[in-house]
């Protein structure tokens, strides 16, 4: 079975065909992967293989594996995911990193704010790691807040979390949030409009569009944020945003021109400045 499922993948192009057909083949078995290794010499039960076979269609479909599992790990925490949000992603955590490191009196109170919430990862994980914090996440997608909800209430943070539906192109929308916050992070949608369709087939084709398309040029989310930042930011405190490749220098000087002071870019793990902060 795992053969087969490796060969099927691998004619559609996917990569890591090995692991993702153990994957599929857990997920259809209902074992995880090490008691599928552990019980490799047992015989199968038959009665997987329809299951097998759907889940492995939809992978061929090149659905995200996160969608299909259901699952993605972020900062060692599990989450919640379906097509409603964006799948959580590595280069994320460097927002977690730098947020970590303005924040670094982990007892204090402190008022965090996260636009374009998805599933959640950024303002639940920054919940773990504050115990006093308190948290409001705005999301223009009702789907996506419940899964973000779900997951406030399978990791223990619900009590000190506001999820809040609403569209920050509406005027007067930060007047809602009942600011101001000592940390405003957001992961927005970055991507230029005419660029989606160029992403792999698993972004371009299953993530939502909202949680991509930023505009003509990719900045739109930002050129929003930080035009209120100075109103729901405490003096000191930081606005933290997620950039894509190459635009970090664009957003430092939009932050700049909106009264913000922009702080060196912290760098993800492949070295592409990925998260750009500035202080009130
Ligand atoms: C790139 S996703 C980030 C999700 C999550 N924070 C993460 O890092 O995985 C951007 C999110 O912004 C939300 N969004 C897009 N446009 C919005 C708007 N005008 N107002 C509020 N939220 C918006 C999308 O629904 C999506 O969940």
């Amino acid at each position: 079975m795992l053969r087969d499922t490796a060969v099927a993948l691998a004619t559609a192009g996917i990569d890591n065909v090995r692991f993702e057909a153990r994957l599929l083949l857990a997920k259809a078995s209902g074992l995880s992967v090490e008691e599928l290794v552990s019980r490799g010499s047992d015989p199968a039960p038959e009665s997987i293989v329809p299951a097998l076979r759907s889940l492995t269609a939809r992978r061929l479909k090149r659905e995200p594996m996160a969608y299909i599992l259901g699952e993605r790990e972020f900062w060692g925490l599990p989450f919640k995911v379906t097509p409603a949000v964006l799948v959580p992603r590595p280069d994320s955590e460097t927002v977690i990193e730098a947020a970590l490191s303005l924040l670094a009196d982990r007892t204090r109170a402190w008022r965090l704010l996260d636009l374009g919430l998805g599933s959640g990862c950024l303002l639940l994980t920054l919940l773990k790691e504050l115990p006093q914090a308190q948290g409001i996440g705005l999301d223009i997608s009702g789907a996506a807040l419940e899964i973000a909800r779900t997951n406030a209430v399978s990791l223990g943070v619900a009590g000190r979390a506001t999820l809040i539906e609403g569209d920050w192109r509406r005027p007067g929308w930060e007047g809602q949030l009942g600011g101001p916050f000592d940390l405003v992070v957001s992961n927005p949608p970055y991507i230029a409009t005419d660029e989606i369709s160029r992403l792999m087939p698993e972004v371009a084709r299953h993530e939502p569009r909202q949680a991509l398309d930023g505009g003509p040029d990719g900045l739109g989310a930002y050129r929003i944020i930080a035009a209120v930042g100075r109103r729901l930011i405490v003096p000191g405190g930081h606005l933290l945003v997620e950039a894509g490749e190459g635009q970090a220098i664009e957003i430092a000087s939009i932050f700049l021109s909106s009264g913000l002071i922009p702080l060196p870019p912290w760098k993800d793990l492949g070295g592409i400045e990925r998260v750009v902060a500035a202080r009130h």
